[in-house]
């Protein structure tokens, strides 16, 4: 592991986080966190649709009503487990929580079953290019200076919060009922169906009238358009380079990787998810 990949991040437990947003001490404390049944953890690796996720459940849990998305900012509505304890333990009940932490960092009582978790994962070719861009928007990681450079970092971990394919594998290899693993290009392609199941899950029951607000409040331009969805009020982001609500599409990646590229990280893709059940949508 040795040092950290740059300054703008320190290592907890082999896991690279950002200075600026978490500290060692807060940390280690979650290994304790008390879950309640009622609890619902939105799990994701960076930029594999998180905040879509954010937007849709609280969406569901008032029924499609849009004052919730048009008045709450995504970060009041879904507070950060690993960033924003204050906030978890003062939200209401049932509690909606997100998190990027790997499988092995989350509290002890989550990891034995308690409360629910929406896992989000997204082709990581995808991924990465989203990474690249959020790299460039964030004023507290360090701008990759190439994308070549940013292939190879994000390959070898050494970008905020470690390995992609170490932390789909940690969620993913996990076939506790409590666990509903959800990808980005499903929410693509029939977002009726992933509503249908996270309603299923969660054991709420919408009318289809509230099911079509729902899809109209979490579409692509609804949420680039709204401040409280698009984080355009959120200070850690530059946005004279760009936007966080960005591009939004499955394959966004071919723009991007050359031939030799993608050949290189289809190699470490089969390699590192050897035995793993999961087939990707890489384009649509
Ligand atoms: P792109 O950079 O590829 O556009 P996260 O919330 O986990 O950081 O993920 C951000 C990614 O999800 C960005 O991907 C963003 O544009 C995309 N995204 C956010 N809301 C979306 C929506 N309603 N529909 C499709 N993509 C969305």
């Amino acid at each position: 592991m040795g040092d950290p990949p740059n300054d703008w991040l320190f290592y907890f437990r082999g896991i690279p986080f950002m200075h600026q947003i978490y500290n060692t001490e807060s940390l280690e404390k979650l290994e304790d966190f008390e879950v309640m049944d009622d609890d619902v953890f939105i799990t994701t690796y960076p930029k594999s649709g998180t905040t879509w996720m954010q937007v849709l459940l609280s969406l569901v849990y008032v029924e499609g009503d849009e004052s919730r998305v048009k008045d709450i900012n995504n970060f009041d509505r879904a507070p950060w487990l690993e960033a924003m304890m204050n906030d978890v333990l003062n939200r209401k009940r049932p509690r909606l929580i997100s998190s990027h932490l790997p499988f092995n960092l989350q509290p002890r009582m989550l990891r034995e079953g308690k409360g629910k978790v929406i896992h989000v994962l997204r082709n990581p070719k995808d991924t990465l290019v989203s990474f690249y861009h959020f790299h460039k928007l964030t004023k507290f990681l360090e701008s990759p200076s190439d994308f070549q450079t940013f292939i190879e970092q994000f390959i070898d971990a050494k970008v905020f919060i470690g390995s992609w394919f170490n932390h789909v594998r940690g969620w993913y290899e996990n076939t506790h009922p409590n666990i509903l693993h959800v990808t980005y290009e499903d929410m693509t392609n029939d977002l009726d169906d992933v509503i249908k199941k996270v309603c299923e899950f969660l054991g709420k029951s919408l009318t289809n009238q509230q099911v079509e607000s729902v899809k109209h409040h979490s579409s692509f331009n609804v949420m680039r358009d709204n401040p409280k969805t698009n984080h355009s009020k959120v200070e850690i982001f530059d946005f004279e380079k760009g936007t966080f609500i960005r591009k939004g599409k499955v394959g966004d990646w071919k723009d991007y990787f050359t031939v030799a590229q993608s050949e290189r990280f289809d190699d470490v893709y089969h390699e590192s998810m050897v035995g793993l059940d999961l087939d990707f949508i890489w384009d649509l």
